[in-house]
């Protein structure tokens, strides 16, 4: 079990505009697999009936997998900085906000305020060309 984490210092609050977040529609890919090589999480949007919903799709050890970017504590965004879910030493998905840790697998928080409670899981198919797609 990890020890209680520590929020980073400084963490940068502003998020990216939702405008640069890529809308991704049933089918649509979201990314790619060589893309999450370069770089292991990536958010976008869907749609749910009128509403916006921020999520992200994070690799980890050859699994990939899509969250809901809302935490289960408080209903913050996880990404400590855009972009960036993983708690750097230890592989598990962090929230920004009172740092709690998530297996990136299973999305179940492990340290932190909402031990216990879980990321919401997003649908996702890989294609056997390699592209990750938001499942219909
Ligand atoms: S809002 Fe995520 S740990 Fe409190």
């Amino acid at each position: 079990m990890p020890e209680e984490p520590q929020s980073p210092a400084d963490p940068p609050l502003d998020d990216v505009p939702l405008d640069d977040i890529p809308m991704i529609a049933p089918g649509e890919a979201i990314t790619t697999l060589e893309e999450l090589r370069a770089h292991p999480s990536r958010k976008f949007r869907l749609r749910r009936g009128e509403a916006e919903i921020e999520c992200f799709v994070a690799s980890s050890e050859g699994e990939v997998r899509a969250w809901r970017n809302r935490c289960p504590h408080a209903g913050t965004p996880l990404d400590w900085t855009p972009n960036e879910f993983f708690e750097p030493d230890s592989g598990y998905l962090m929230c920004r906000t009172h740092g709690a840790l998530f297996e990136a697998d299973e999305g179940e928080c492990v340290s932190g305020p909402c031990r216990g409670l879980a990321l919401e899981p997003v649908p996702i198919q890989i294609g056997a060309d390699g592209k990750i797609r938001l499942k219909g």
